[in-house]
């Protein structure tokens, strides 16, 4: 196979070598944000399920790990560690704690290939995430399905008890459970058959947030992973109330959020125990097409999860986290280009410093105000001399983003869309373009669309521009973030 390097993320999470799907066990401990994620160690394709593992002070730069759990092979049974969640048991309910440790406990699907049967298992660490022990009496659940799997797990402080939310994939279900001591899990009760259930639900998660930032207005967001508005794969969303025991829907049964409106962003789970009651998520990217080589599958970036009240309702907000966010600020100026408001008439303006600035590993932050122009956006990795580039255009008539690729002597291919309107007249993208992925979040994080691309590693521009008229530029701040 040919090494990709033109391809590998500067800024986003791949592994060293071979394949990842799902992130797991997502818990930030001791100033470390810990990534266990769904690994096959030994080839660049799905396989041998384990969970790898990362750690990252700062999401930027992450330490590659020794594989935290392994598949289990005896004699007649292959088990496959499938993805799930890490909570940090403080209070030793489990009873895994040893020499006043509070242990780290990871609660997975055992997924058994040659019987055809999912279980939930419990794991744990006593060292801090390293290394991790089987629970002796595993399963801890067993409902006699081949495909039950992907639990996420909580601590619910006002009823003392952990809440375990888990799919049944092909039922379109979820279920929930509470337990005292992470060991024996007691149903309490299901949801399922609303949204979009065109696709298998994976991958739950249910987390609190204060709408508006209000701590007198709680919601519960539920995330599945499970499809997206153009029928590929993606996530959807509900809002709603839970009591403890039950999920309500804010909505009626048959309306439909989604999460992202690429077709690569999947299987989201939110970090456990940040400081502050921060939310923050990971998700995966799901390589498409083109092969990346020696490693295959990236995550996205850590996104901060907020709830607002819109006109429409309430709705979700996905921002770049607020702690990379931060470290843009103090790179140095070279890295740092800032452009004047400007109106664009018919033309592009060059983002690459004079040749100075990496068109291949960037962050730009853009407001536009729409004029006439028909189309106006960004060009990324461009390359004049054989007509090849990307371009994240918003075209104004039908009110619409999309992700156009050239490439030499093919006709242009749309490879992604999403439907959304200028706020207040102003159309803001945070376009975060990392050698091939590509995720832009608009009007503040209103909607987000992530997506891959496999460009000309000789491709160095970047700009902006408008098409057949002008559009007013009104801030644009960009980074190079490829040194
Ligand atoms: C989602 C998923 C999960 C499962 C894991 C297996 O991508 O199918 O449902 O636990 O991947 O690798």
């Amino acid at each position: 196979q040919i090494p990709t390097p033109q391809w590998r993320p500067v800024y986003h999470f791949t592994p060293a070598k071979n394949w990842t799907n799902d992130p797991n066990g997502l818990i930030y401990l001791n100033g470390e944000y810990h990534l266990y994620y769904q690994h096959n160690p030994y080839e660049n394709k799905w396989g041998h399920m384990s969970w790898g593992h990362a750690t990252s002070k700062d999401l930027l730069n992450w330490k590659h790990l020794p594989v935290a759990i392994p598949e289990i092979e005896t004699k007649d049974t292959t088990t496959w560690i499938f993805s799930g969640c890490a909570v940090l048991d403080s209070k030793n309910t489990s009873g895994f704690g040893k020499n006043n440790q509070a242990p780290l406990v990871a609660i997975y699907t055992a997924d058994l290939p040659k019987q055809e049967r999912e279980l939930q298992y419990v794991a744990y660490s006593n060292d801090g995430g390293t290394t991790f022990t089987q629970y002796s009496g595993n399963p801890v659940l067993d409902i006699q399905k081949k495909d039950f799997r992907d639990p996420s797990v909580i601590w619910m402080e006002e009823q003392q008890q952990w809440v375990m939310t888990v799919a049944v994939p092909h039922e379109h279900k979820l279920q929930f459970y509470a337990s005292k001591d992470l060991k024996k899990w007691e149903l309490l009760s299901e949801f399922g058959n609303q949204g979009d259930v065109r696709k298998i639900w994976e991958c739950p998660s249910l987390t609190p947030l204060y709408i508006d930032g209000d701590p007198a207005r709680k919601k519960w967001l539920l995330m599945i992973s499970s499809g997206n508005p153009d029928e590929s794969t993606g996530m959807q969303y509900f809002t709603g109330d839970f009591d403890g025991k039950t999920f309500t829907n804010d909505n009626t049964p048959s309306h439909q959020q989604f999460v992202d409106y690429g077709r690569t962003f999947y299987a989201a789970i939110p970090y456990n125990n940040l400081p502050g009651g921060r939310q923050m998520m990971l998700g995966w990217l799901m390589p498409f097409d083109t092969p990346t080589y020696p490693w295959r599958g990236q995550m996205s970036i850590p996104r901060d999860l907020a709830l607002k009240t819109t006109s429409e309702g309430v709705r979700l907000y996905q921002q770049p986290a607020d702690v990379l966010y931060k470290q843009l600020q103090t790179l140095p100026a070279a890295n740092k280009l800032v452009l004047p408001q400007t109106t664009i008439r018919s033309n592009e303006i060059s983002l690459v410093k004079g040749g100075k600035f990496n068109a291949n590993a960037n962050w730009a932050d853009v407001t536009f105000t729409p004029g006439t122009a028909t189309r106006f956006g960004l060009k990324l990795c461009q390359n004049k001399n054989n007509k090849s580039e990307i371009a994240l255009a918003y075209n104004t008539s039908q009110q619409e983003l999309s992700v156009t690729v050239t490439t030499p002597g093919k006709q242009p291919v749309v490879i992604d869309k999403l439907a959304v309107q200028p706020e207040n007249g102003k159309l803001r993208l945070q376009v975060l373009f990392d050698r091939s992925s590509l995720e832009v979040f608009v009007n503040g994080g209103e909607k987000v669309l992530t997506t891959l691309v496999f460009p000309d590693a000789k491709a160095t521009g970047w700009s902006v521009f408008a098409q057949d008229g002008d559009v007013k530029l009104e801030t644009l701040k960009a980074w190079d973030l490829s040194k």
